[in-house]
Formats: structure tokens, sequence, C-alpha cells
């Protein structure tokens, strides 16, 4: 069985995540969901990413110790992707006992091979941001990520020797051209960063206490991002001097899923981290689009945060993913709002799906007492219909291949949007009223049942539990993904998506 490493960035546990961090655990969640149902050994790793000044600060607000705090958000982070139907093989975390030995291996080996070396920092810092800037790189004197006040910090600091591997990695990119996608993103990392020349990156701290220590020189501790990037490897079983089986079958990653700000870690620290340890690259890395609120950044500070627990208390489960996984193309970001949820939900789940499943029921039940098998008699509107059905798992596939998770999920509704099409078309009420047709409606359920099953079986790995329902509703257990010849009987229509009054709704949360 092919193997399939799939991982998300760790999140911060400096606060609840919102809709936008929870995105990409959806979407890779879809990738891993199809791998596994595609007959892949999938290991699908996500996690929290705990260390670091700005959670030392949180757990000084809020009077608890760091590791009080970060156990409490970690478990809160825990509990919203199980919510969302996350199916993670592995959870890590940076305060897990064996994550940090390992980190300080990696970072002790590194020091000894001379790739880390002690100097000093001297640099405009932003806490938040745990970043350093030079001057020329603020914006209106301020940080260009968060917009807030930046400190001039100097401090001894260990450095990772990054130009050494500039013209290896450089190579590695060029020889690898799907090593980072979309094009643009490698594109923008090669001239703007890589060419221009790297600096050295500083990999430790002495300014919070939060973090691991190094072990040569305690007063510091080592730089989140080491510390982070390393959770791929070390919670899979590497270690300097041995790695696990698992470390062996799996390593290294097929995918990377992270978000377009933190490509330039992924793309160019990581790989460098791993070259100097002496470990094969990742095979990809996605640097994906945001979700954006009203097209702009969510943060506590504008007061325009979505959380993802409140969003299924409206829309439930799938009608979080289904927004999240149609809105967000593959290079693009997408946007959300109440108004842009409630629409999408009204017009693609419960119109185009949950109508086409209930309706579909509800003739087979009227006109058939609800037994339904393929009379073969066609028509002119069924070939269109059949073909879209038997090629929708190879071009879905095609796209979840090229990492295009809008465009597969929006190819599946193209075909319920086809059955409520072919329904107009053949008029199965008008054909009712002659028995002479008898036949031939029949076939009509049929194609339509047929159609359902198929598009719910290829929905599964992005609406999970709306394809286990539609499945349960027509009542079959059929996992093949062509249309073919069975005997559909005991079916049940219940409403899967209920249309959601607009108005109501908005009222309902104060907008
Ligand atoms: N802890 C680091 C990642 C370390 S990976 C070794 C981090 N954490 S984060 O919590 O800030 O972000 C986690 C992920 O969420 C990142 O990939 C980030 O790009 C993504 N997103 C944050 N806001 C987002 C949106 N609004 N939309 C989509 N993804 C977003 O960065």
């Amino acid at each position: 069985m092919e193997k399939f490493y799939i991982t998300t960035a760790i999140t911060y546990t400096s606060g609840k995540p919102h809709i936008g961090n929870m995105y990409e655990i959806i979407l890779a969640d879809a990738i891993a969901r199809f791998k596994r149902n595609h007959g892949f050994d999938v290991l699908f790793q996500t996690g929290t990413d705990e260390h670091g000044e700005k959670i030392e600060l949180k757990a000084l607000e809020a009077g608890v110790t760091p590791k009080e705090y970060v156990d409490q958000v970690s478990k809160e982070i825990r509990r919203l992707w199980d919510l969302l139907d996350i199916s993670y093989d592995k959870f890590v975390r940076t305060t897990d006992k064996h994550h940090e030995e390992v980190v300080r291996h990696i970072f002790n080996k590194l020091y000894q091979q001379g790739d880390i070396y002690l100097g000093e920092y001297k640099g405009l810092y932003c806490v938040p941001c745990e970043s350093f800037f030079t001057e020329s790189q603020l914006v209106d004197g301020k940080c260009p990520d968060c917009g807030r006040e930046v400190k001039e910090t100097s401090e001894e600091a260990y450095f990772f020797k990054m130009k050494k591997y500039s013209d290896k990695l450089l190579k590695y990119i060029e020889d690898n051209p799907s090593f980072i996608v979309p094009v643009s993103r490698k594109n923008e990392m090669i001239n703007n960063f890589i060419k221009p020349g790297l600096q050295d990156l500083c990999v430790s701290r002495t300014s919070f206490k939060w973090g691991i220590p190094v072990d040569f020189n305690p007063s510091h501790v080592i730089y989140v991002w080491i510390d982070a990037l390393a959770n791929y490897i070390t919670n899979i079983g590497y270690d300097t001097d041995s790695c696990s089986d698992e470390f062996k079958k799996y390593w290294p990653a097929d995918l990377h899923v992270v978000g377009k700000d933190i490509i330039r870690f992924h793309t160019i620290y990581w790989p460098i981290m791993l070259m100097a340890l002496g470990v094969s690259l990742p095979k990809k890395v996605y640097g994906h689009p945001w979700l954006l609120f009203q097209n702009d950044k969510m943060s506590k500070s504008k007061g325009n945060i979505m959380y993802p627990d409140e969003l299924v208390e409206l829309f439930g489960v799938d009608g979080v993913r289904y927004y999240c996984l149609h809105e967000v193309s593959f290079a693009n970001d997408g946007n959300i709002t109440y108004e842009l949820l409630i629409d999408r939900y009204n017009t693609d789940l419960a119109n185009i799906l949950g109508n086409l499943v209930n309706r579909t029921i509800s003739m087979a039940n009227k006109y058939f007492v609800g037994n339904v098998t393929n009379k073969g008699v066609s028509g002119q509107e069924d070939d269109e219909l059949i073909s879209l059905v038997n090629d929708l798992d190879s071009e879905v596939t095609g796209l979840v291949d090229s990492l295009n998770i809008s465009g597969a999920i929006s190819k599946i509704f193209d075909v319920f949007k086809r059955c409520n099409k072919y329904i107009d078309e053949t008029t199965p009420w008008v054909l009712a009223k002659d028995i002479e047709n008898r036949d031939r409606l029949e076939t009509v359920i049929y194609n339509l049942l047929e159609s359902i099953r198929v598009g719910a079986l290829v929905l599964n790995p992005f609406l999970p539990s709306t394809s286990d329902k539609i499945l349960e509703e027509i009542n079959s257990k059929d996992k093949s993904l062509k249309f073919g010849s069975h005997e559909y009987s005991g079916m049940n229509a219940s409403p899967i998506f209920l249309r959601i009054d607009k108005e109501e709704m908005l009222k309902k949360i104060n907008l």
C-alpha cells in the first residue's frame, strides 16, 4: 500500500483558534480522507505549537503557569478539531517530552557540526509576532504583519548558517518543480529571499523562558521555529542517532499544508534544517490562501473573529466544512460573512443537494412503493448524466491531486445540479400519468438514485457525515463508483439541510 504522510501547521496556543485556522485543518482533512478512500496508507498529523514569549505573556495575564495555559488551549483546539470531524492520526504538542528531547538533540547536533554559532541579535522586535524586523521592513514604523509597535532589542543569540545551504536549496527547488505550490509562491521564495541572499537565522532567545532550553547554555531557549518545524519528524520517531520504523516508513512527508504567511519557514528554513541534519526533504509544500472576513484579516482587535464552534451551532459541521472548502480556491483568498454563509447554505446544500435527495426518494416511494430497479428504458437525456457520474471519481481525483479542492467539491455539486436539470427534462410527474411510461419512469428514478449514490460516495472526504446520511437514506451499501445495477428499497427521506430563514438568522446573530 502506498503511504501518504500529510501534515498541517501546528496551531499556536496563544488563544482559541478562529475559522481561518480551522480552514487549513478542514482542507488537509479532506485530502487525507480522500487518499484513504483511494487505498493509500495515510498518516495525518496536526497539533499545537506551545512555546514562545507571547504564550508566556498570555499565561501571566491569565494568572496561570504557561504549562497550565497551553494545556487548556491545546485541549480546546483538539475539541474543535474533533467537533469538525477531523480525522487526524496523530496530534503533536511541542511540550511533549519526546519532542522537547529530540529538539535539544537536533540543536546540539547542529551546534557541534558548526552550523549554529553564538552571535548577537540587534533589531526591531514585535512581541505578538515573535519576529525581528529591519527598519525597511516596517510599515509606517510598525510591525508589517500585525501593525503594532515594535521595540528596539539586542540580545546574545545563536544563529543558524543559512547562507551555507543556499545554493543547495535553490538547486533542490529548481530540480523539483512541484516542491512549492502554487508556482507564484515558489517564484516569490526564489526571487525575494533566496537569490538576494539568505540571512543567518536567529535560533535562540534569552528574553523569555517559556521554551526548550539549550542544553549547553540554558539561559537560552530554542527559538520557536526550530522547535515548531521539528514536530513533523520528532513525533513520528526521528532522533539524531536512531529513528523509529514509523519514521522510516512515512518520512519524507508527501505534503505539508501550511498558510501563505508561513511558506517561507517551510520552504527555506525547514529544508535547510533537514539538509543540515542529513534528512531527506518533504515532497511538497502547499502554501494555501486565506479565508478572510469581509476581505479583511480576522483579528481580536478588529472584533471580526468567527469561531468554528459558534459557526457549527448555526450551520452544522458540514455546513461549515462545505463553505470553507468551496470558498477558498487553490491560489486565491476566500471571503466569509454570515450573509454569504447563509446564501451558500441555502442555494447549494438545501436546494441543490438536500432537495434533490428528498425529491428523488419521495418519488421512488410514491410511484414504486420504494422498490426501484433499472428497467433499461433509456432516453436521450440519460447519456450526459451517466457519463458525468461515471467520470466523477477520476475527475475529482485529478483535482485533489493538483490540490484544487474547491474545484473538486464544485465538480461533485455539478453532478447534483445536473440531476436537478435531469428531473426538469424528464418530468417524472408527467411520465407518471401514463401507465405506458411506467418502465421509463422507473429508469429515470433509478438513474437519479445511482447518480446520488455515486455523488455521495465521492463527497465522503469533504462532507463525511452528509455522505453517510445520504447513503443511509437511499439504503445503499454499494461502494462502486460507476453506474451499476442494483435494487433500491427501504429508502427513507428526511431533510439533510433545512433552508435557513436569512432575516431570522441574522437577527439571531445580531447583525
Ligand atoms: N505555529 C505556527 C505554525 C508552525 S508550523 C511548524 C503558526 N500558527 S498559527 O496558529 O498562527 O497559524 C496556523 C495556521 O493557520 C497557519 O498555516 C496559518 O497560515 C493559518 N491561518 C491563520 N489565519 C488564517 C486564515 N484567516 N485563513 C486561512 N488560514 C489561516 O503560524
